[in-house]
Order: structure tokens, then sequence, then C-alpha cells
């Protein structure tokens, strides 16, 4: 049987396939795999599931998010679906907090400031950041993410956490002091954040998002950013990857990040062994490890 692995996946992702026994193609034509390791760059839709053919039994994506996959395609398919919670918790988590303290701290814009040559040596008001004890978090979506950052944010930080669950996402955007989005990216939650939502939002306050860049309408955040009716937002997300809003370049206030949430070495190869150990396991008729409903 063949697993076709849609780009150049971290160790022990091609290992494991083989192991299993499979053929094993990285790239290149997907005709007539049994198994497909996609990347959240894989579009897999109907055009795509017709073209690998009706041997397909599983699509194993290597990310937790599984907006590029049309799921309901696959599933009428009876192809299976499964994604890789879990293993990528914590990088994501340390990353929204990276960017937490990238955005509080201007470490990005004084790491700017210093290159230009435009740092005047030490001044008490040259640039002032933000104290985040005792400020409020606003996690929007606690899944696994979502509540790694609030613990980390509670102790490391002495932050309060406040969430759209059970709270109205219209009461978190007005009291946090940061909101951090951890949805999944679904019709629902597509420009979640608009210029409606910005506008509730504290001038003082900062936007994280490391879910999906369509949950933020980014013209409408540059917006709010230039205006500064919001103070920041660090972004590792974008609506339309790898270009970013030109009005957000122009944001002082925005820091940007380059999907690089479950980056870590640790992560990717447990990702990486997660998703291939889907495709075998289905393959070898054991079920997948971690499936997607819906
Ligand atoms: C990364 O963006 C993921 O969804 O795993």
């Amino acid at each position: 049987m063949k697993a076709w692995v849609s780009h150049p996946t971290p160790d022990p992702a091609v290992a494991v396939l083989e192991a299993a026994g499979l053929d094993v193609q990285v790239g290149g034509d997907p005709a007539g795999a049994d198994g497909v390791l996609a990347h959240l760059i894989q579009t897999v839709d109907a055009d795509f599931l017709d073209r690998v053919g009706p041997q397909l039994q599983v699509v194993a994506n290597f990310a937790v998010g599984t907006n590029n996959i049309d799921i309901a395609a696959c599933h009428a398919r009876s192809v299976v679906v499964t994604n890789t919670p879990d293993v990528l918790t914590a990088a994501v988590a340390e990353h929204a907090l990276a960017l937490l303290l990238g955005a509080a701290k201007h470490v990005a814009e004084g790491d700017r400031m210093i290159r230009a040559g435009k740092w005047i040596g030490w001044s008490a008001n040259q640039i002032q950041t933000v104290e985040l004890r005792g400020k409020t978090l606003g996690i929007v979506g606690m899944g696994r993410t979502g509540r790694e950052l609030a613990r980390m944010a509670e102790v490391a930080l002495g932050m309060n956490v406040i969430s759209s669950r059970p709270l109205p996402l219209q009461d978190v955007l007005a009291q946090a002091d940061v909101v951090s989005l951890h949805v999944p990216l679904k019709p629902e939650t597509t420009h979640l954040i608009g210029a409606a939502e910005l506008a509730l939002m504290k001038p003082s306050a900062i936007l994280l998002n490391i879910a999906r860049g369509p949950v933020v309408d980014e013209a409408a955040l540059a917006e709010a950013l230039a205006a500064r009716t919001i103070r920041a937002a660090a972004l590792d997300v974008f609506e339309n990857e790898p270009v970013v809003h030109p009005a957000l370049l122009a944001c002082e206030n925005a820091v940007l990040s380059p999907h690089l949430g479950s980056a870590t070495a640790e992560t990717r190869s447990a990702m990486a062994r997660l998703a291939a150990e889907n495709v075998a396991a289905v393959l070898l008729g054991d079920g997948p490890k971690t499936p997607v409903s819906r």
C-alpha cells in the first residue's frame, strides 16, 4: 500500500510509515495513495480526493487545525481524518506567551529601533511598555492551547484569566487587557474579530492570534492599530499566508511571526510520529489514534 506525504516532513514520519510496510512517496502526484499525510498548506477537498482515488482510506493532518480539509467530503467517501492534538499544546501556548510578552514589552519595536540607529541611549520615556501582573487575560476558545496559556499567564505572570466559556465574547472583549484567540477556523469563526469586536476592546488592549488568520479581519485590525483604538496586536497566523496585509506591515504596534506556533523540534517530531502512526494504524486495520469527527 502507498502512503503519500504532501511535503517533506520531520523525522520520524517516513521511518514510521516504512516500518509499517508502506511505500512512501513525498510530494508529486498523490494518485493511487491509500493513505495521505497532509500539511496544513495542502488543501484536501473533493477535487483532491477524486485525484487520489477511491482506494484512499485515511487523511492524517500534520496539524491540530483541520480547516484545510473538507471533512464532510472525506467522510462521504469513508475516508478517516485525523489530526495531531495534545503533542503541540505546550509549544503553541509557549509561542502565544512569547507573542504576549513581545507585544507588551515592545521587543521587536525596540530591536528595530536599535538596528535603525534610532536609540538615543537610556531615557525615561523613549518607549513605555506594559506591566502584565494583575492585568486580565481573556481567552477566546478555552481548548487545550487556551487552557495552557491561561495556566502559564496565571502562574508565571500573575494575570487574571477570563474566558469566552462561560462569558459572552462581548464581555471578554470589553474586560480583557489582553485577548488571545484559540478557536478553530470554521464558517462561524471566520472574521469572529472584525471592526465591531475591535471597537469593544479597551484602547489599552493587546490582541493575540495564534489560531488561524481568517478568525481576524486583517483590514479592520490594521485600521484599529493605525488609529490606536487598540494598543497592539501580535499575530502568528494571517488571512492569506504567506501574504500579510500591507497595512499591517506598516503598523509599528503589530508584532508579526511566520506561523511558528508548533515549530519546536520536540513538537514537530511528535506531530510527525503521530500523523504517520495514524496513517499506519488505519491502513493496518487498527483504527485511527486521533480521529477528527467534524
Ligand atoms: C498549526 O497551525 C496546527 O494547527 O497544528
